[in-house]
């Protein structure tokens, strides 16, 4: 699969995957939860915030690397995890692996791969974290850490905040079904809960087992892996998982798919930077397009930013390639913007950066 001629951004890759996916499939990926407003927001939002550039300044010395808990990285660019990316190329996570080892960014394989955890760990050599969703059973949980570590991945990223699917009505209307040959190989099927009449399915039923902090406790006590919390938004939260003694928070929305309305990560960001106090990773996902979202992210607090939808686009329009297009058409347009805005470095960019009207 080639990449296309007319390819310039991250845009071009969505108009072009939106082309190439059945309806269904283009519902689930595309999709939100319910009218969808985070979702828009997350990608508004940084449009919003003005840069302020800075002339004849010396940047010959520039690069983008950064240390991120045990990892040198080339840029602060990651892979968020993303289920079933054979939806949108028959190589599915092997392609997306393979091109951020290529690239140079961390790759994060999500429990619901449609790839085998040893199968991707073999083809991808780049740093990697495993994404966990705690299962029906604590031995199942335990076996998908093992697997994990044994594959060389070096990290647990925990999902917190997806217990149960958001209310994702563009995907229910479009009535998606994974298609046969995609699904999550590394888990066993959830197991169906039973119910009363008289109970709630949403309380006695699917959040009946789902973590708690107690949980987390317990992760630590079962691996020596870092541990990093994916989906904080609530400043509390993040409080919380400091006491916790947690190693990184990636601060999320999930791309706009669970609780619609909440605010975007770059919203709440400063807030959470001020509590954390540079103690631990700030990592945020969720509505980045631009090397100028990156900029802006990092300039609020953030040390790193994961990409989750591009990567799908990437894949259905061309495959591995198109992934490692995707990442280096965002590190370009990091270190134009770097460059413009007199920031030879990551942590030369601070709110400064960023114009703030009286
Ligand atoms: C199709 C799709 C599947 C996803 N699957 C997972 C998953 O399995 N685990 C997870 O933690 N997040 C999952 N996410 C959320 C992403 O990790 C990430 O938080 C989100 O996509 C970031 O927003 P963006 O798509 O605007 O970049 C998924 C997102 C999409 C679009």
């Amino acid at each position: 699969m080639a990449i296309p001629n007319d390819i310039a951004s991250l845009h071009d890759y969505e108009r072009h995957a939106q082309a190439r996916l059945s309806e269904e499939a283009w519902a689930y990926i595309y999709g939100a939860s319910a009218d969808e407003y985070t979702a828009r927001s997350n990608e508004s939002v940084y449009s919003a915030i003005k840069l302020l550039n800075q002339t004849l300044t010396d940047v010959s010395k520039g690069h983008t690397q950064l240390d991120l808990l045990g990892h040198r990285l080339a840029h602060p660019i990651m892979l968020a995890p993303v289920a079933y990316q054979k939806l949108a190329h028959v190589d599915g996570e092997i392609a997306s692996a393979t091109a951020a080892a290529a690239q140079g960014a961390l790759f994060t394989l999500s429990t619901l791969s449609s790839s085998r955890i040893e199968d991707v760990a073999q083809c991808a050599q780049g740093p990697r974290w495993f994404q966990l969703y705690f299962q029906d059973s604590r031995a199942q949980t335990l076996e998908l850490i093992k697997r994990a570590e044994k594959s060389g991945f070096s990290a647990i990223v925990v999902t917190v905040d997806a217990p149960i699917n958001g209310l994702r009505n563009r995907e229910q209307r479009a009535g998606f079904q994974l298609p046969d040959g995609v699904r999550a190989v590394n888990c066993q099927p959830e197991r169906q809960r039973q119910i009363n009449p008289d109970e709630s399915m949403i309380f006695q039923g699917l959040m009946r087992h789902a973590p708690s902090w107690k949980d987390i406790d317990w992760l630590r006590q079962h691996t020596t892996l870092p541990i990093i919390l994916k989906g904080l938004i609530n400043p509390r939260d993040v409080s919380i998982a400091l006491q916790h003694e947690i190693d990184g928070v990636v601060i999320s929305n999930h791309g706009g798919r669970t609780l619609d309305t909440l605010p975007s990560p770059i919203e709440v960001l400063p807030r959470i930077h001020e509590l954390t106090k540079g103690d631990i990773p700030i990592i945020v996902d969720s509505g980045i397009r631009r090397g100028t979202d990156i900029f802006k992210a990092i300039a609020l607090g953030a040390d790193a930013v994961m990409i989750g939808r591009p990567i799908m686009y990437a894949l259905a329009t061309a495959g591995a390639l198109g992934v490692a297009h995707t990442i280096r058409l965002l590190r370009d347009e990091l270190e134009l913007t770097m460059a413009l805005c007199g920031c030879e470095t990551l942590s030369d960019i601070t709110p400064d950066c960023l114009w703030q009207p009286a």
